[in-house]
């Protein structure tokens, strides 16, 4: 069994970028910029946004924090993102999820200029991705791909099962790890109300379990030399911690990961990779990669 080490993973890929931006700026070309609007201070969400900001400052980017009380309305809210899709200056931006709840998140995803939305969040980007055209792609996702590609994972011709079915993390996993260019697998996607979701499992080369259920996934549901890949991110009470919680992915990983040829551990597997993939997309935002 080979552990998935996706904090080092990350670590590389933004030294990498960090390298790559050194070498634009030296040649007079511009460093990227990410914005993030941030509303209110929900706990998780003032810890991602955080994070953000020092994988940028570890890129080489430039980053501009907008923070806003969670009485602002939506039309203030719209108002925000209409200066930043604006902006020549800022090359992409984010409006950290989740937003009160007066606001709705799909107007203000939608308000977003798919040129700058480098979560990948915005439907244009969303459909592009779904037949395989140049677009920002969600971090997730696409941080599965990278760690599943980095360490050389056979994937193509493959059963791969996804558990889960959010916007965010199964339906963008399904849609790439079926296409050609990426995972070029046999895709099966099980959710709460599937009738053979152990079945599926048993005959699966690869789970990606983001289901958001703590240890769901057992061992008597997987084959011998799967390849295990663990989104839940659940926080249980844990009076050990100073925190007071520890993170606990969808899968039982201390009976599972025997079974592995390779699994991700949570925290430090598919975590890390999410906020290094925004820093991609950012540089790809900088680069004009995929819209001029
Ligand atoms: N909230 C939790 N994850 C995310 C994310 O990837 N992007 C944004 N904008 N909000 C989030």
């Amino acid at each position: 069994m080979e552990l998935i080490d996706g904090k080092q993973t990350a670590a590389t890929i933004k030294a990498e970028i960090k390298k790559e931006v050194e070498d634009i700026v030296s040649k007079g070309g511009k460093r990227p910029h990410l914005a993030a609007i941030l509303v209110g201070h929900d706990g998780g969400s003032e810890t991602y946004v955080r994070n953000k900001v020092l994988a940028c400052e570890a890129c080489g980017f430039q980053s501009t924090l907008l923070r806003f009380e969670d009485d602002i309305t939506e039309e203030q809210l719209l108002a925000e993102v209409d200066k930043l899709n604006k902006d020549a200056s800022v090359d992409g931006f984010i409006v950290q999820l989740p937003l009160p709840k007066h606001i709705s998140e799909q107007k203000v995803i939608e308000a977003i200029d798919y040129k700058k939305d480098v979560d990948g969040f915005h439907p244009i980007n969303v459909g592009r991705m779904a037949i395989g055209l140049p677009c920002y792609i969600s971090a997730t996702p696409k941080g599965i791909l990278e760690l599943l590609r980095r360490y050389e994972i056979p994937t193509s011709g493959k059963k791969c099962v996804i558990l889960g079915r959010s916007n965010i993390v199964g339906k963008p996993m399904a849609q790439l790890m079926m296409q050609k260019q990426f995972g070029d697998a046999t895709v099966t996607v099980c959710h709460s109300r599937s009738k053979t979701l152990k079945e599926e499992c048993l005959q699966a080369d690869i789970i990606i379990a983001a289901i958001g259920q703590p240890a769901f996934l057992k061992a008597d549901m997987v084959k011998k030399g799967v390849v295990v890949i663990d989104v839940g991110t659940t926080r249980v009470p844990d009076a050990t911690k100073k925190s007071g919680f520890r993170l606990q992915g969808d899968v039982d990983f201390e009976n599972v990961a025997p079974l592995c040829s390779y699994i991700t551990p949570v925290p430090g597997g598919v975590g890390p990779m999410t906020i290094c993939m925004l820093m991609l997309n950012t540089l790809a935002a900088g680069k004009k990669m995929y819209y001029s």
